[in-house]
Formats: structure tokens, C-alpha cells, sequence
């Protein structure tokens, strides 16, 4: 069973609650910020919305190629963007948009590989480069505002109910490597990717953030998202050891 080893697994929450403070990186120079910005231009705009607004249509969820990035300085943690950059892995499994990646079969959905592309991948110093100029993009910076994010203490029993039993989260998203649903970003990777305050904040309203996406607003007060957050945590880092 996951669960069984899942405390002794997962990092202890003070160190997150650490790491959450280390958003920021130092502000790099003028010329370092255009060279980012460039770079971002040239070899990311194709598939990523750097500039925002986010699309207001089902017809523009559907063509968009890549998640929203205009305000990833309000959603990433910067270490975990310079290191994901340069060794990419899947967070969504099937793809940015699921429809177009999905084989229906008569139980389950299944996840048609063929048809989903490797992340580019960047070399460190491009990598470091990117990471800081998109860590300058803050256009949900007052969204965060006023979110505090209160640790509490939760038996990873009682997350998993609440996550899977009374919120429903795994019809769409995973817990745990392939344990859940494939419509939404993998989760237990979530804490190591998304600073608390964001995913507080999106769990809270996602249409705040993304207008139109098919992830529910579930009105969950202040108590069960600081549950989430917690356990968000807990199971963050699992699968990797
Ligand atoms: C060919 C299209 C394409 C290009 C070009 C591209 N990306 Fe992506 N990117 C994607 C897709 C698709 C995903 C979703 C991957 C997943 O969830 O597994 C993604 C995910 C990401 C994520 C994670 C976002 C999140 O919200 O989880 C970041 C960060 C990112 N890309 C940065 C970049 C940067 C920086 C560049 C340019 C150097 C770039 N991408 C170029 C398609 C692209
Ligand atoms: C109907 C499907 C659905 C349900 C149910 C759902 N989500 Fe989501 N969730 C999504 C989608 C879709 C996204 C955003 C996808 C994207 O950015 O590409 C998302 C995004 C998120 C994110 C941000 C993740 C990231 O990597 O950007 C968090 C955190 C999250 N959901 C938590 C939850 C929790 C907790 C629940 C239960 C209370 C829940 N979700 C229920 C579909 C769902």
C-alpha cells in the first residue's frame, strides 16, 4: 500500500514551509532580464501565453498548446521551474489539452502516448535564463494577496478521504503514479512545482485564474483548502523514493 510508508516518505512540512519562502531569485541584471525575455519570445511563445490575458473561450482551452505562463512568477517555485527546464518530465498526463490525447475504451480512459511530444529541453545556462524571466511575471500577484496559508495537522488517512471521497479531486487528478484521474496536472508532484499560496488560491477559484478551465469551483473554505494544501504536501516527493 502507498499509504503505509507515506509518512516516513514524505518531506517533513517545516521544510516546505521553508522552501515556499525561497520564491524569489536574486534580480538578475537588465541585460540578463532582455536576453530572458528573448529567449522566451523566440523559443517558447509558440506554444505558451506569455502575456496574458488567459482565453475566455471553450475554443481557445481546446487550441492552446501549452499551460498559461504569463503569471508564473505567481505560480512556480523558481528552483523546480530552472530544474524542470533542463530535464523536463510529464505533469499532465495526457497532455495540455486531455481530449486530444485520450483513447476511450470500454472501462477506462487510456492515455494515447503516440500522440504526446517530448518537452523541449534547455541547457542550464538557458535554463537559468528562462526561469528568471519568467519568474518576473506576476500578473496574479494581487490574487495572492491576503492568502495565508495555515499548516494543520492531518492523518494522511484523513487527506486521502478528503481528497478522493468527499472532494473528488482524483476523478481528475492523480495522487500518486498512476493512482487518479488524467484530466488534470499530476498532483503529487504539486508541492515541489507550485508555490502554497498559488495552489491555495486556485483550488479556491480556478476560473480567478483560468476562465474558462473544466476544473470546478468547489467554494471549499478556508479550513478544508488548508487541509488540501497539507496534504498536497504530504504526499509531494512519494513516488520518488
Ligand atoms: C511545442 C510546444 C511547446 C514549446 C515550444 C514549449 N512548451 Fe512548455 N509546455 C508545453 C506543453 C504541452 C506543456 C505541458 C506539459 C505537461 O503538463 O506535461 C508545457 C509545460 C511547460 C511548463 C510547466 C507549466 C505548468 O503550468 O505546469 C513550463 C514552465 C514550460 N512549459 C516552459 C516552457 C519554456 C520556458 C519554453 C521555451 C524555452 C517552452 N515551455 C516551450 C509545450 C511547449
Ligand atoms: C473536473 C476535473 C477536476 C476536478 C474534479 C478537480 N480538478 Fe484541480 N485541476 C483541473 C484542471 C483541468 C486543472 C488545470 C489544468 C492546467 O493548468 O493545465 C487543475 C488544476 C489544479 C491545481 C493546480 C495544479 C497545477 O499544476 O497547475 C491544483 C492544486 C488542483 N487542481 C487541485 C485540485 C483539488 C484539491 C481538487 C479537489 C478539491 C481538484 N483539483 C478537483 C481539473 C480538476
Amino acid at each position: 500500500m502507498r499509504r503505509d510508508f507515506a509518512m516516513l516518505r514524505s518531506l517533513p512540512l517545516a521544510l516546505w514551509l521553508a522552501l515556499a519562502v525561497v520564491t524569489g531569485t536574486a534580480a538578475p541584471t537588465l541585460a540578463a532580464d532582455d536576453a530572458g525575455g528573448a529567449l522566451l519570445t523566440e523559443r517558447c511563445a509558440s506554444c505558451h501565453n506569455l502575456t496574458g490575458p488567459a482565453t475566455t473561450t471553450v475554443e481557445g482551452i481546446r487550441a492552446r498548446k501549452g499551460p498559461d505562463l504569463f503569471y508564473a512568477g505567481d505560480k512556480f517555485r523558481a528552483e523546480w521551474l530552472e530544474g524542470w527546464l533542463q530535464k523536463p518530465a510529464r505533469i499532465r498526463p495526457a497532455g495540455a489539452f486531455y481530449g486530444d490525447h485520450i483513447k476511450a475504451t470500454d472501462k477506462w480512459d487510456v492515455v494515447d502516448e503516440s500522440t504526446l511530444a517530448a518537452h523541449p529541453s534547455l541547457s542550464a545556462a538557458d535554463a537559468r535564463l528562462s526561469a528568471a524571466a519568467l519568474m518576473q511575471r506576476h500578473a496574479g500577484r494581487e490574487r495572492l494577496q491576503g492568502v495565508k496559508v495555515e499548516e494543520v495537522s492531518l492523518p494522511m488517512f484523513m487527506g486521502d478521504m478528503l481528497f478522493d471521497k468527499f472532494k473528488g479531486c482524483i476523478a481528475c487528478h492523480q495522487s500518486g503514479r498512476d493512482y487518479g484521474g488524467l484530466s488534470g496536472p499530476e498532483l503529487y508532484t504539486a508541492a515541489e512545482r507550485l508555490r502554497p499560496e498559488f495552489m491555495y488560491s486556485y483550488m479556491q477559484n480556478p476560473q480567478a485564474w483560468d476562465p474558462r478551465i473544466w476544473m470546478p469551483n468547489m467554494h471549499l473554505a478556508a479550513e478544508d483548502l488548508n487541509k488540501l494544501v497539507t496534504y498536497l504536501q504530504m504526499i509531494a516527493g512519494e513516488e520518488e523514493q
